[in-house]
């Protein structure tokens, strides 16, 4: 098992390792003595992993209690934020008690926006069974829920108190589900990591997934230790986002996170090495990468297309968006571009 530490305004471990589901009993109990346990998923994961968490935190003597919801992003919202409260309400869970979400990125935004808000902040522990989840959305203190405004409008930086994570929960991920992972996994490598895109190139990933899982985590702490509430160099783990969020909107979510992130990877740095700015053949080697998980590396219609969406983005600073770049594989820099002059800054006069 490997222990990651992650020191922010609360700090809190990080432990990977099979078996992890079993013990979460254990390890609840040893983290919140008596406390209550609302576990929080959806209706699929619920099938494969629920009644082991269930059990493992009863035979710890634990008092629980499960909330399932519809799997899908239509319960990231209020309504389903607001059917939670009821139900911790129902289950007495007080600030000494803890909520536990269970799945991927939407059990844990919701699970993490309502234990943020309920009574003013209860304690919430994630134990992801997605790839991306494992090394992206479970770490890190970002939850939220979308509105009809848009995706994750309103939310709180709210840090979990541990992360189980269990790579064999993973076993049960499509090839499809596995590849959202693996686009941020290479996201990670490419934006910090040479020697672990290497690692990932040969589209293998799923045998040596504790390595990786820990190897991402690792520089995910190292951002978010750094700048916890995202107004600095955590921004670099939005590279191949802005392209990805207007791509994964303009086909009304027809293409999912990771795809989204893979074309906005490989797009994007294409125009950097075009306008110099980054190493030539990165995008190449980058493109290949992707396709060994059966990603998709090229964006059919033109780029200027996603502009409106782009000037929409939540992270657009007044009259400027900041693209993360690449000036080789393995570094990443902020580059801030004017709005009017994002479409010739993607080859779209
Ligand atoms: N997913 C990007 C971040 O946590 O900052």
């Amino acid at each position: 098992m490997q222990k990651i530490t992650v020191h922010t305004s609360a700090p809190y471990d990080i432990l990977i390792g099979g078996g992890l589901l079993e013990e979460a009993g254990e390890r609840l109990a040893a983290l919140a003595p008596g406390a209550a346990v609302a576990v929080v998923t959806d209706d699929q994961v619920d099938r494969y992993y629920g009644d082991a968490l269930l059990e493992s935190l009863r035979r710890s003597g634990i008092r629980a209690a499960k909330y399932v919801f519809p799997h899908g992003e239509a319960s990231k919202s209020l309504p389903s934020a607001e059917r939670l409260y009821q139900f911790f309400s129902e289950n007495e869970i007080t600030r000494k008690d803890l909520a536990v979400a269970l799945g991927g990125g939407v059990a844990g935004d919701l699970a993490g926006f309502a234990a943020a808000t309920w009574l003013r902040g209860v304690r919430y522990v994630q134990i992801p069974t997605t790839f991306l989840a494992a090394i992206d959305s479970s770490v890190g203190g970002k939850t939220a829920v979308d509105i009809p405004a848009g995706k994750n409008l309103v939310g709180a930086f709210w840090q979990p108190s541990l992360v189980l994570c269990d790579p064999r929960t993973l076993d049960t991920l499509s090839d499809k589900d596995f590849a959202d992972g693996a686009a941020e996994a290479i996201k990670y490598a490419a934006i910090f990591d040479r020697p672990l895109l290497d690692l990932l190139a040969d589209g293998r990933a799923r045998e040596r997934l504790d390595t990786v899982i820990a190897r991402c985590i690792q520089w995910k702490r190292e951002v978010v230790e750094e700048d916890e509430r995202d107004t600095g160099r955590r921004q670099l783990l939005n590279f191949g986002h802005t392209l990805g969020h207007a791509i994964e909107k303009l086909s009304h979510f027809s293409v999912s996170h990771g795809q989204g992130v893979a074309v906005g990877m490989v797009e994007l740095t294409r125009r950097t090495e075009a306008l110099g700015l980054t190493e030539p053949g990165c995008a190449e080697i980058l493109a290949k990468a992707l396709a060994a998980y059966r990603l998709p590396t090229r964006y059919e219609g033109g780029l200027g297309e996603l502009c409106p969406a782009i000037l929409g983005d939540k992270k657009r600073k007044g009259g400027r968006i900041t693209f993360i770049t690449l000036q080789t594989l393995g570094h990443a820099v902020l580059t801030d571009v004017d709005a009017g002059k994002i479409a010739p800054f993607l080859g779209a006069e």
